[in-house]
């Protein structure tokens, strides 16, 4: 049963040798005299061939051969006759000749074929998905996952990073998603919490001058699941000391720069361009701009208030904005289209798409609230051209860039805009504060752990925060405070955030006073924290990148769930393995747990 290699790596080179392989049966296609086998194991695929002649028994043995069982076969590999060499398989230039073979195991019909599993429903595929990581696709997947970490632990290594783990029980974490909780049986009533990220650990290994730190580490977050959001995922989180945030990114794109040519042959150019948080916002709409293609944003409210449209008015008026993109090439769009068009914006949460063809003119129905020179300076700013269409949505800031940030995309893929190719951008000058509506408060846009930029600290505690209310050029002041932070962004998705941290005592703890945390609650969550900053903490940060993302992006695919080996669904299940599911009564009895479920 020893095999000599492995299917996919045999070559011409190989031509007269008598081999053993091992492979499951991929497809099969039986002459009645000649039966072909396409033989696959982990390296890849080659033909093998039973002739009566040759293969004597082992050829009758092939006539009862299905999908995906498991053989063993022996034979000389022999070039391909002329005009049956398949120039789209690495190994398509040859072919074995069976004198001997084994069936190791049989394999049971499939649900779905490996070939065409792709095309079966995910469902099924997470399902069985044992026979799912069959697929060459997904074995590809997971080899670059493997080999990305490789290329980032000896890069790492070189540069003096420490990989170091940290507690899977622990504390709660701050970064802004609801905890998984563990029961504690030895202390009853008493929770662990299963980390969000490894964020306070790492800063106390830099107060214990471990210096520079990595870890590739599982983190979990219950929190609503999208294609690039799992409960549990992996972070290549880091961590370093009397470093600035040009030492961090530096480090990780010359790592990424590094990674893309070992693995994918890729050269990147370093370094990856910047834009600030405030650009970034007002010209893609959001914090992870896809830099692939243009069609940015443009402010329209000082030619918006010069019309009498008043839906544009109404939005100026009360405090908020019009802005616009331009639908390249979209004035032939029907009215119906452009109402589906509309309906869309709706659903991303827009009160209405305003819309003006440049067409013979301007067409549109909100044409004739402005003048023509004001509709041809609307076009003028957005380069918008015969047959174009501009797309307008006016409501408060958040919405308008949320709407056309989505659109913007939307449209990005509807023309064909998106070049293939991979576009990286450092997102900084975040502000520090995020103001929350719902509660009344500021929270950390990063986490409570980031810095203030050093000219802003005096702003921080310029405001006095005992009074319940804050004044408005208080709260315009802190607003105005911009944090130490920078998140990774390639093609779209936010594939790492990192910052600069506090590590003096005072600042940490207005930061709290600021998001309202109290001492007392300080002192519960972070107080071992707080303790170890009274002790020489140095200057330190650190960034974690989302590795699931990456390697998604790497290996083209649109979803993190096909380069995670076991990924829960969207209600955070495990198909396969049927998780979370219920437990005995006695394992709740030690751990002091009575279930209060609502009816259903
Ligand atoms: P942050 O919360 O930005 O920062 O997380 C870092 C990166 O992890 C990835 N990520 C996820 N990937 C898959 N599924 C999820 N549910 C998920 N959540 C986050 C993203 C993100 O950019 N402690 C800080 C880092 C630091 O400050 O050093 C942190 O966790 O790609
Ligand atoms: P109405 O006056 O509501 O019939 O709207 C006239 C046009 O303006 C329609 O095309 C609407 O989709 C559009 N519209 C309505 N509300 C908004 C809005 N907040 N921003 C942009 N366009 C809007």
């Amino acid at each position: 049963m020893v095999r000599d290699r492995g299917c996919g790596e045999i070559r011409e080179s190989d031509m007269g040798k008598n081999l053993t392989l091992c492979g499951w049966v991929f497809k099969r296609r039986d002459h009645g005299g000649l039966i072909f086998i396409d033989l696959r194991d982990r390296s890849g695929v080659l033909q093998v061939v039973f002739s009566p002649d040759v293969s004597g028994k082992a050829h009758e043995l092939a006539h009862d051969l299905r999908s995906e069982f498991v053989i063993s076969v022996s034979g000389k590999i022999r070039k391909r006759p002329e005009g049956t060499e398949n120039p789209n398989m690495p190994t398509g230039a040859v072919e074995m000749y069976v004198n001997k073979l084994d069936v190791l195991n049989e394999s049971s019909p499939l649900p779905f074929t490996i070939e065409d599993a792709a095309d079966a429903s995910e469902m099924l595929r997470l399902k069985h998905r044992y026979l799912d990581l069959r697929r060459p696709e997904m074995q590809r997947n997971l080899i670059i996952r493997h080999k990305v970490t490789k290329v980032m632990r000896d890069y790492l290594d070189e540069k003096g990073f420490l990989e170091i783990e940290t507690p899977i029980l622990t504390k709660s974490t701050p970064e802004g998603a609801r905890d998984y909780l563990v029961p504690s049986r030895l202390n009853p009533g008493h929770f662990y919490a299963l980390p969000q990220s490894p964020q306070i650990f790492k800063q106390i290994l830099m107060v214990s001058g471990l210096e520079k730190y990595f870890q590739i580490v599982k983190c979990f977050r219950d929190e609503d699941l999208r294609a690039d959001r799992q409960p549990e995922f992996t972070q290549v989180d880091l961590e370093m000391s009397f470093a600035g945030r040009k030492d961090v990114i530096g480090n990780i794109e010359s790592m990424i720069k590094r990674v893309f040519k070992d693995v994918l042959d890729t050269e990147l150019q370093v370094p990856f361009e910047r834009l600030s948080f405030y650009d970034s916002m007002e010209r893609f709409g959001n914090d992870k701009p896809d830099l692939r293609f243009g069609l940015e944003l443009r402010e329209m409210a000082d030619l918006a208030e010069k019309g009498s449209f008043k839906v544009f008015i109404d939005a100026l008026q009360s405090g908020g904005r019009v802005k616009a993109i331009n639908g390249k090439g979209m004035a032939s769009l029907s009215r119906k289209e452009i109402d589906m068009l509309t309906e869309e914006a709706q659903s991303f949460g827009a009160k209405g798409l305003a819309w003006i063809k440049v067409k013979n003119g301007f067409e549109s129905p909100i044409a004739k609230f402005f003048p023509e020179e004001i509709l041809r300076q609307m076009a003028q700013r957005l380069n918008a051209e015969e047959g174009d269409l501009m797309l307008f949505v006016a409501d408060k800031g958040k919405i308008v860039h949320d709407v056309l940030s989505r659109m913007r995309l939307e449209l990005g893929k509807r023309l064909n805009l998106i070049t293939t190719g991979y576009r990286f951008v450092w997102i900084t000058d975040f502000p520090l504060l995020e103001w929350n509506d719902e509660e009344g408060r500021f929270e950390a846009m990063h986490h409570p752990f980031t810095s203030p930029m050093d000219e802003d600290i005096e702003k921080l505690f310029s405001v006095d925060l005992s009074g319940s209310q804050l004044s408005t050029s208080n709260f315009q002041l802190l607003t105005s405070i911009r944090a130490k932070a920078y998140d990774i962004v390639l093609n779209g998705y936010e594939i790492g955030g990192g910052s600069i941290r506090i590590h003096r005592r005072d600042l940490q703890r207005k930061m709290f006073d600021l998001l309202r945390i109290s001492e007392e609650d300080a002192r519960m969550k972070f107080g071992f924290l707080l303790d170890a900053l009274e002790y020489g903490a140095p200057p330190h940060g650190g960034i974690a990148l989302g590795l699931d993302r990456l390697v998604m992006i790497m290996v083209g695919a649109s979803s993190i769930r096909d380069v995670i080996a076991f990924p829960k669904t969207q209600k955070a299940f495990c198909l396969m393995s049927g998780t979370p599911s219920v437990v005995e009564p006695k394992q709740l009895r030690e751990l002091y747990i009575k279930l209060n479920l609502p009816e259903v």
